[in-house]
């Protein structure tokens, strides 16, 4: 039994603002909403939905069933979704040609979606790796095996202003070239897209969170994992990250990104602090994986894990999380 022996003359006890759940809620900091979540949806031709291995719980759709989860997510609460294409190996080339298709893929489901009259944001992805042979993000020299800078930004301000005139509210350039920003809005502007929106993959880290993604996209290249160091961010580098920032800041973004998030909370915080732009994280799919697994061996419960995960995210100063848990947190039957 505790006496007055045991009594420590604390001036301070913090636990009074932990002691009930009323309190608790009354102090909390921060929010999690499903108003803060972006959803990324993999896209293919045609046929049933195929579930992707390395990502349960998540699927490739066919641009039917695509526009109806788009609209379903909207009606959730989901503001915004980003689209993603997996398109068939014999369309792929050495220069990603596919992505120039005004009648593509991602065209015609950002047509369809957008010929309902939702409300919905819609992101497409600026990047050329869902449609080049070899993988990566450029346009690749098999002469000398680089990435070529200025060739691919000439390419992606097209692919932007396909994407622009489909009628993308954003497009979302995760490519990591230099100039790409400021290129991409001369062409968006220089085709009357003023309306449309550069959401910039700002600081994207060369991460090997990525490789259920490309799963999804159908990019993995063998076992071995795909070296995009020569554009992406050394993982060791936050001031590099932060250059990266300010230079699409200047190029005129609208949107930062920070990519991986999770493991990059440091950089979500250092981004926050010296921009006056939104901050989005993408909650990439190895760290989806990585949860989804653990809980499907009852080794984490998912419920508690993923959300903890999102608002980690969020008090690191993000305003729009890309998450895969977006369905899940919205109530949403796949
Ligand atoms: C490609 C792109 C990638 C992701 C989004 N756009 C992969 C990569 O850079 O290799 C990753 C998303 C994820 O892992 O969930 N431009």
């Amino acid at each position: 039994m505790a006496n007055s022996s045991h009594k420590l003359a604390l001036r301070r006890r913090p636990r009074r603002l932990r002691a009930t759940e009323a309190i608790r809620r009354l102090i909390e900091e921060h929010v999690l909403n499903v108003s803060d979540l972006v959803a990324p949806i993999f896209c293919k031709e045609s046929g049933p939905q195929e579930e992707i291995e390395s990502m349960p719980g998540v699927f490739r759709h066919n641009p039917a069933d695509a526009v109806r989860l788009a609209l379903d997510l909207y009606e959730a609460g989901v503001p915004g979704v980003a689209l993603f294409p997996c398109i068939p190996e014999e369309k792929k080339d050495a220069k990603g040609s596919a992505a120039l298709d005004p009648a593509g893929l991602i065209p015609r489901v950002v047509r369809e979606i957008k010929a309902r009259g939702a409300g919905l944001l819609v992101i497409a992805d600026v990047a050329l790796d869902p449609y080049t042979d070899h993988g990566h993000d450029g346009v690749w020299n098999a002469e000398t095996g680089e990435i070529e800078n200025d060739p691919t930004v000439f390419v992606l301000c097209e692919m932007a202003r396909i994407l622009g005139e489909a009628g993308v509210d954003f497009v979302a350039p995760s490519d990591m070239m230099d100039g790409r920003i400021a290129a991409i809005r001369v062409s968006l502007d220089a085709a009357e897209l003023e309306r449309v929106g550069i959401l910039a993959y700002a600081v994207k880290f060369a991460s090997a969170f990525y490789g259920p993604f490309r799963d999804a996209i159908g990019s993995r290249r063998g076992k071995g994992y795909l070296d995009k160091r020569s554009y992406q961010l050394n993982p060791a580098n936050l001031r590099e990250g932060l250059l990266e920032a300010q230079l699409d800041e200047e190029e005129g973004a609208d949107i930062l990104m920070v990519k991986p998030a999770g493991p990059y909370l440091d950089v979500i915080s250092n981004v926050r602090a010296r921009t006056l732009l939104p901050v989005a994280a993408y909650q990439v799919s190895g760290e989806y994986a990585q949860i989804i697994a653990a809980a499907g061996k009852g080794w984490l419960d998912l419920e508690a894990a993923y959300r903890e995960s999102l608002l980690a995210i969020k008090r690191a100063g993000a305003d729009l999380i890309f998450t895969y848990f977006a369905p899940l947190f919205a109530g949403i039957k796949l």
